[in-house]
């Protein structure tokens, strides 16, 4: 016998449950007379008369027992007495009496940040005790931020939390989330979730410039500071552990100070004449792996300092003109070069003051300052110096200036601007100059010689002898370069006493330039027979000056005539000596050379005037004409007339 029943596991304690009545066939005393309810929890058993009753003493919990079975057992009050029993099932129906309960109060997790979309981070779960609807769980977040909310979802089945949005370490390292588990009925509960998220090594280190000093000086001395960088890496760890280098072969080293600080400091004297900008390029890389850097490029640029002076490209220079050259004609022009910048490398060209045969060297020379290009300041005459030496300074514009210096030497030549000028026989026709040629002169002999000099030089000077014109011209001739006149033939009785020669002096130049003078000779072995003098006079013309000249040379004569007539009475009482005619010396005075016949050599000192003393010897055949000169042998010019030179002429004479 069964009885079922259904009653809600939340059925409050008291509630009373009808149960049908046994039934006796018997009646009386042996009718149902007890009932028992065999002993369980919950239930109690209320007998009111007829009618029997469960009454409910404690609660009902389906999750605990979903089934009860109570026996209840009727006994009667016959003898013997008879008992029946009967089941009865209880079916305890479920209400939602249970909360989900999640698995682990904390679920912790670990996610590396930046892990793709839909990456499952942890998955929670909870059940619920009830049944059906009542235990049907479902998941969601609780109260979360925003951010979370951004970056994570959770399967509100099967409680999977997918991450949906990029984490990123260096935003938030970690997440607490209340996670909460609902039943159908919305019975909930809840649960924490720390997601720690894990580094990456995903920033590059950022390299910053704190401070730079552009431009450096040239002359900062090495191991000066002339930057500061600082190095960050947002990573963590050894991800954020950052080396810091430079580029090979620029003069600079980068030394840590404090804390991801460090200082650019040049390792050498820096030369803005060879590199003028640096560009540095700092890289930094960090430990994590794989490794990442970056890089940073600083650009420094070196100031100048006048450091540099002045270099002329040559060692010195060397200017060639010709003399009688144009005042203000360039000569030639020095160049000298500055490396530095600007007005410390801006050259500027002066003369040194100094002197040139005692003016200043302003009177001879100018420099144009910008250019360097040297101008003749006044006209140069050789035959007053052949050369001479300036200094030409180079300064630039730095404070304070550097300069340099650099001789140029001027060389002056020749250009055939001097006449022969003849010394002998002096070209005013002076007729004391007579020479006697003794009538026994055979053909060669020496009778005179012109003496010639030339202010110039080189071919300018190498002078030539003709005889233009001759009283009669098969008698005399005259040695092309010497001079020297000297009988062609023997002299005849029928030979003219009067000889007279014209000679023209002429030098080698382009053009040549030429002097003539007369030459007059006497046929006569004895003074005596000189006849007027004044029929010696050649010119014909110039009557006037002649008969002047006529007049003074028969006066002059005539004293001196009587002088030697007395001279040679004196003598020829003394010594008895006839044949000696005339013995006297003709003397060159120096007075004869030109005033200016002086010559400047290399050092610029004058040279002292060259003395002359001339002996002239006529009259005997044998007798040559003997020059001497003399001079100091410091003073020997090197001039290579005087190397050609075979006899002891110190100058050739033509
Ligand atoms: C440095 O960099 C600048 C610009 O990037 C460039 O103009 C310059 O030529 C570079 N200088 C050197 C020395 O490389
Ligand atoms: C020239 O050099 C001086 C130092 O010698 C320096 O002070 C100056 O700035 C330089 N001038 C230029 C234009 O670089
Ligand atoms: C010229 O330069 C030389 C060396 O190059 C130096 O010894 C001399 O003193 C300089 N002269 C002047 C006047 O500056």
């Amino acid at each position: 016998l069964l009885i079922d029943l259904e009653i809600q596991e939340s059925t409050d304690r008291g509630a009373r449950f009808l149960i049908e009545e046994a039934h006796d066939a018997d009646v009386g005393q042996n009718s149902v007379q007890q009932y028992s309810l065999k002993k369980n929890e919950n239930f109690v058993l209320v007998v009111n008369g007829n009618t029997v009753e469960l009454v409910l003493d404690k609660e009902l919990d389906r999750e605990k027992q979903q089934e009860i079975n109570l026996v209840l057992t009727a006994l009667d009050g016959g003898s013997p007495q008879r008992s029946g029993t009967v089941v009865i099932h209880v079916n305890v129906l479920d209400a939602n009496d249970n909360s989900p309960v999640f698995s682990q109060p904390v679920y912790k997790a670990s996610l590396p940040e930046n892990s793709p979309l839909d990456t499952v981070v942890v998955t929670v779960s909870a059940t619920d005790a009830d049944e059906g609807v009542n235990g049907d769980v479902s998941y969601d977040f609780g109260h979360v931020t925003d951010e979370v909310k951004q970056l994570f979802s959770i399967n509100p089945k099967t409680g999977e939390i997918h991450v949906i949005g990029n984490v990123d370490y260096e935003t938030t390292t970690s997440f607490e989330i209340r996670v909460k588990a609902k039943d159908g009925l919305g019975l909930s509960s809840h649960a924490t979730l720390i997601i720690s998220v894990t580094d990456v090594n995903d920033n590059s280190p950022v390299i910053s410039l704190k401070s730079l000093s552009s431009p450096i000086s040239e002359d900062t001395p090495s191991g000066t500071e002339v930057g500061i960088i600082n190095v960050q890496d947002r990573d963590s760890e050894r991800n954020r552990q950052v080396r810091c280098s430079l580029q090979q072969g620029v003069p600079f080293k980068l030394v840590p100070s404090i804390k991801n600080y460090y200082s650019l400091v040049t390792t050498e004297q820096l030369d803005r004449e060879l590199v003028s900008d640096y560009n540095i390029t700092i890289t930094a890389t960090d430990k994590g792996s794989p490794p990442l850097s970056s890089s940073k490029t600083v650009q420094l640029s070196v100031a100048d300092i006048n450091d540099n002076p002045p270099v002329f490209e040559e060692q010195s220079y060397s200017a060639y003109v010709t003399e009688n050259n144009k005042p203000g004609s360039t000569l030639c022009s020095v160049t000298a070069r500055d490396p530095d910048w600007r007005q410390n490398g801006t050259v500027i060209y002066s003369l040194l003051p100094g002197e040139v045969n005692g003016a200043p060297v302003s009177s001879y020379l100018s420099v144009n300052g910008d250019t360097g290009v040297i101008h003749a300041v006044r006209s140069f005459d050789y035959e007053q110096f052949r050369s001479f030496k300036v200094h030409v300074m180079a300064r630039d514009n730095g404070s304070p200036p550097l300069s340099s210096n650099v001789t140029v030497s001027v060389f002056i030549s020749d250009v055939n601007d001097n006449s022969p000028q003849i010394l002998y026989p002096t070209p005013e026709g002076n007729s004391f100059m007579t020479e006697l040629v003794p009538k026994a002169a055979h053909g060669g002999s020496l009778v005179s010689k012109v003496i010639a000099v030339d202010a110039d030089s080189g071919q300018n000077a190498w002078l030539s002898y003709q005889i233009v014109k001759s009283t009669d011209p098969g008698l005399f001739t005259i040695g092309l370069h010497s001079g020297e006149i000297r009988t062609q033939r023997d002299i005849s009785e029928s030979d003219n006493m009067k000889q007279n020669l014209i000679v023209s002096v002429k030098d080698n130049g382009q053009p040549p330039l030429s002097a003539t003078c007369a030459m007059y000779l006497l046929i006569s072995d004895n003074l005596a027979e000189v006849p007027e003098l004044k029929d010696i006079s050649y010119d014909e013309k110039n009557s006037k000056l002649t008969s002047y000249l006529i007049i003074a040379l028969v006066s002059v004569s005539t004293i001196f005539l009587t002088f030697m007539i007395i001279v040679m009475g004196v003598r020829f009482c003394r010594r008895r000596k006839p044949r000696l005619l005339f013995d006297g010396a003709v003397a060159i005075p120096s007075a004869y050379l030109p005033p200016n016949y002086a010559d400047v050599d290399g050092t610029g000192t004058l040279r002292s005037t060259y003395n002359y003393d001339a002996y002239l010897t006529t009259g005997s055949r044998t007798s040559d004409f003997k020059f001497v000169s003399s001079y100091n042998d410091n003073t020997l010019p090197a001039d290579e007339t005087l190397k050609k030179t075979e006899n002891n002429f110190p100058l050739r004479w033509g």
